[in-house]
């Protein structure tokens, strides 16, 4: 696999940003789960983008053009009586090793430190709005330098919002970042298949969410992306159902919408399987929509293509199937314009993937949806949905919930499916089951 540069992803941004201008950007924190035991520490995400360091309480600057360094990171100090306890730090010498720091201070030092890095820059960039808490700090710090030297015109007046910027470098992936979101889902798509010859009535849905979360370790991934939808019968009529706390029953389906992370970046992927191994005539029907939905939306994938056109295709697809089916009434265009399908397919056809599952870029430019590019990698996940509670369709269709979705690289001609590995035809499916 290639490494990451993230000495060109710096360097990138700091030519955005230009000479006499600064960028602050605070790593993750840690998060109580209970009491005096957290979360599974996750870094912040454009954090990670900009250095490839996995700890909290720590800041980074880049200062574009100083001459004596870049590159600045604030960090934790070694401490061997809490490294003993808690584990590694990377500390200082390491961060200019290992990260390529041009200096690093401790954590502890930074508001002696931080308010002389400002000095004589005309521009803060930061994430505004992010960590309220944080962007007091930087007017704190910014202030401090002009009470301290009473000289208003060494500190930055402007302060400028970076994530926009720093969120369309993301949008576009290099082949590192593209290696490593295939990796995750050829690692989900060991897990979806595990759990397909696992599945059998009776189960929970807990032990499937075992599998996922098995075979993901087993495989090198050790985290979900993001918490497993493990949706037995009715239950996949949620769309984000996360309980999995169910018994899996004897002809009903089952909706799993699952992925890993590797190294941070994320896969994304939905199978509908029927839990005894057969999909019923109504199971069938509905499934075959759902599929043929979703194959016409990832050959709307394209460069030059908007990005609306992968939706409005799969809800085309959808509404004809359920007026084939009679389950919708009246023509394609009137359901379009009345937009009764709204109650089968409530949510979109799918989301930028990278670093985070629901990943940052804008998806619409100039009031506009904006035009597919080589590079971008989305989800392509129609859906349909029949509650049971659903009184206005005929009882046959009712407590059928399906979404199939998978994770799409766009490419110089046309697209790449990352998570092909897992099946989705329903021959393929009952087979494997068997
Ligand atoms: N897993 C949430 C989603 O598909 O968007
Ligand atoms: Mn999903
Ligand atoms: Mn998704």
């Amino acid at each position: 696999m290639q490494a990451i540069n993230f000495a060109a992803r710096r360097k990138r941004l700091m030519q955005w940003m230009g000479e006499n201008s600064i960028a602050i950007l605070p790593a993750a924190s840690e998060k109580v789960r209970s009491r005096d035991v957290n979360y599974h520490f996750r870094q912040d995400s454009d954090f990670w983008y900009l250095t490839g360091f996995n700890e909290p309480e720590a800041v980074v600057v880049l200062i574009p053009g100083r001459k004596h360094g870049e590159f600045i990171l604030f960090n934790r100090e070694k401490d061997e009586l809490h490294e003993t306890w808690h584990g590694k730090r990377l500390g200082q010498d390491a961060a200019m090793d290992e990260l390529g720091a041009d200096d690093a201070f401790p954590i502890t030092d930074i508001d002696d430190i931080l308010p002389g890095l400002m000095e004589g820059r005309e521009r803060i960039y930061f994430e505004l709005g992010v960590n309220p808490d944080f962007d007091q700090q930087i007017l704190e710090w910014r202030n401090q330098l002009s009470n301290a030297q009473n000289k208003s015109n060494t500190r930055p007046g402007e302060m400028i919002d970076l994530k926009h910027h720093l969120h369309e470098m993301r949008l576009i992936k290099t082949q590192a970042e593209v290696q490593r979101i295939r990796f995750a889902a050829n690692v989900s798509a060991k897990a979806h298949k595990a759990l397909m010859k696992a599945c059998k009535p009776g189960k929970n849905e807990q032990d499937m969410e075992a599998e996922l979360q098995y075979h993901y370790a087993l495989n090198g991934c050790r985290f979900a992306a993001y918490p497993s939808i493990v949706a037995a019968g009715d239950n996949a009529n949620i769309l984000h159902y996360i309980e999995n706390s169910d018994e899996m029953h004897d002809g009903d389906l089952l909706l799993t919408d699952a992925g890993c992370e590797f190294e941070n970046y994320a896969s994304d992927i939905s199978r509908t399987i029927p839990i005894n191994g057969r999909y019923s005539k109504e199971q069938a029907q509905l499934y075959d929509i759902c599929l043929a939905a979703q194959l016409a939306a990832i050959e709307m994938v394209k460069p030059g293509n908007h990005w609306n056109d992968i939706h409005d295709k799969a809800v085309e697809v959808i509404i004809q199937g359920l007026i084939d089916l009679k389950i919708l009434k009246g023509s394609l265009k009137d359901n379009l314009t009345k937009e009764s399908y709204k109650e089968f397919y409530m949510h979109k056809t799918g989301h930028w993937l990278g670093l985070d599952v629901h990943d940052v870029g804008d998806y619409q430019l100039h009031g506009q949806s904006r035009l597919l590019e080589a590079g971008m990698v989305l989800t392509v996940e129609p859906g349909i949905y029949i509650a049971k509670k659903n009184k206005r369709v005929a009882k046959k269709w009712r407590g059928i919930g399906i979404r199939i979705e998978d994770d799409v690289l766009v490419t110089k001609n046309g697209f790449d499916v990352l998570s092909k590995a897992v099946p989705k035809e329903r021959a393929l499916i009952e087979a494997l089951m068997q």
